[in-house]
C-alpha cells in the first residue's frame, strides 16, 4: 500500500478542471488530464485532525482495590493459541488494563510460553538474549537475577525504545533444601498512569519536574556493554497532555544533570518530586500483589505498568521475553479492528 507516483512530478500550477459529486465519492479531473476520486469520508475535516488519538482505547486506571474488582483480567491459553479472537481479547486486555494473565498454559516445556508470546509478535533480542528461561544465579549481573526484593520499576530504561511488552511465567518455585515451603516471590504491579494522576493531585509541580527534567539511564554491568538511550529522557513522557510513557528504575538511573534543570529549579526539587513518586509506587494502596504459579503467564505494558517482586527463598525458574511496542500495537489493531480500518487509523 505504498504511494506509486512521484508527488513532485505533479505541476505546481495544477488546478481542477471538472468535479462531479457522487453518492460516496467526488470525481475530479485535473488540468494536466489526470483523474482522481475521493470518498466523502476521506474529505471529512475531522478525519485529518492531527490531534486525533492513535487508538480508540481509553485506559482503565486502577489501584490495588480497583483491579481486584475488575474482570476479566485473564484469558485461557488455548483461546489465544487457537483463534485470532483470542489474540484480540488478550491484546485488548493489555491495552485497557495494562496487563493480562494467560491461564492454563503448559509449564513442562518453556517453548509453549515462547509460542504464546509469538502469537502477539516475535520476541525481541537484547544483550540478555531473546526468550529467556533462567534461575537466579547472577549470570547476567543484574538485580533481576538475584532473590532480592525489587521495587516497582519499568524495564529497559536504558534503551532508546524500551520494550513495549514484558512477560513472566514462573515455571517452578522449589523450597530451599530441608524446608517444606518456598516463601516469598510475590509479584507486584502498579498502574503507573494512575500513580501519575495521584501525584498530579498531590503536587502538580512534581509532575512538571519529572516530565521536564531529562535523566541519563544506563546498563553497564556486563563486560563490554555500555548501553544508554540516544538522548536523556524524563521519567514521565507526555504527548499532547496525555501521559505516554513511564521510564523508572532507580537502580539504572544516572546522575541528575544540574545543567538540564533550567532556571529556578534545583536538584533538590527533582529529588523531592522523585521521592513523592516513589512513595506512591511503594504504597499498599497502589500495589496489586499476587503469586505467579506455574500455568499462569503475566504479560504487561512496560510503558505504563511498573513491576516488582518481594524477596524469596528457594529456587525460582522464570521464563519470558520482550515484545516491541510497534509490533504489539499492530497486532492489537489488526485483530480488533481488521486491516482496512487499521490502515485508516494510522494513515492520517
Ligand atoms: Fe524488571
Amino acid at each position: 500500500m505504498q504511494r506509486t507516483f512521484d508527488t513532485f512530478s505533479i505541476p505546481k500550477d495544477l488546478h481542477i478542471t471538472e468535479a462531479r459529486a457522487g453518492e460516496t465519492h467526488i470525481y475530479v479531473t485535473w488540468s494536466d488530464g489526470h483523474k482522481s476520486s475521493y470518498s466523502w469520508h476521506f474529505l471529512h475535516p475531522g478525519a485529518h485532525s492531527a490531534a486525533k488519538p492513535m487508538t480508540d482505547v481509553v485506559p482503565v486506571l486502577w489501584n490495588a482495590r480497583e483491579i481486584n474488582l475488575r474482570e476479566p483480567r485473564s484469558i485461557k491459553y488455548a483461546q489465544v493459541m487457537d483463534s485470532e479472537a483470542g489474540v484480540a481479547r488478550l491484546t485488548m486486555n493489555i491495552r485497557t488494563l495494562g496487563f493480562s494473565f494467560v491461564t492454563d498454559t503448559p509449564y513442562e516445556d518453556p517453548n509453549d510460553t515462547k509460542r504464546l508470546l509469538e502469537r502477539i509478535a516475535f520476541i525481541r533480542q537484547t544483550h540478555y538474549g531473546g526468550f529467556y528461561d533462567f534461575q537466579p544465579d547472577l549470570a547476567m549481573a543484574d538485580t533481576a537475577y538475584t532473590n532480592l526484593a525489587l521495587a516497582p520499576h519499568t524495564d529497559n530504561t536504558y534503551f532508546t525504545e524500551p520494550a513495549g511488552l514484558q512477560a513472566f511465567h514462573c515455571l517452578a518455585h522449589e523450597p530451599p533444601k530441608g524446608q517444606a515451603d518456598a516463601p516469598g516471590g510475590d509479584s507486584l504491579l502498579v498502574d503507573g498512569f494512575k500513580a501519575a494522576r495521584m501525584l498530579a493531585e498531590q503536587d502538580p509541580d512534581a509532575v512538571g519536574i519529572l516530565s521536564n527534567v531529562p535523566i541519563p539511564w544506563h546498563a553497564s554491568g556486563n563486560e563490554g556493554i555500555t548501553i544508554g538511550p540516544d538522548k536523556l529522557y524524563p521519567v514521565l513522557e507526555f504527548h499532547r497532555r496525555e501521559l505516554h510513557r513511564i521510564r523508572w528504575n532507580n537502580d539504572d538511573r544516572g546522575v541528575v544533570p544540574i545543567s538540564e534543570l533550567g532556571t529556578g529549579k534545583s536538584v533538590e526539587a527533582w529529588y523531592e518530586a522523585a521521592r513523592k513518586w516513589d512513595q506512591i509506587l511503594r504504597s499498599q494502596e497502589m500495589q496489586y500483589q499476587f503469586k505467579l504459579t506455574p500455568g499462569t503467564v503475566l504479560i504487561f505494558d512496560n510503558w505504563r505498568v511498573l513491576h516488582g517482586r518481594t524477596a524469596f527463598e528457594g529456587i525460582r525458574r522464570i521464563c519470558g521475553g520482550y515484545i516491541n511496542r510497534d509490533d504489539f500495537i499492530s497486532r492489537f489493531r489488526n485483530t480488533n479492528y481488521g486491516h482496512e480500518s487499521s490502515v485508516e487509523r494510522i494513515l492520517r
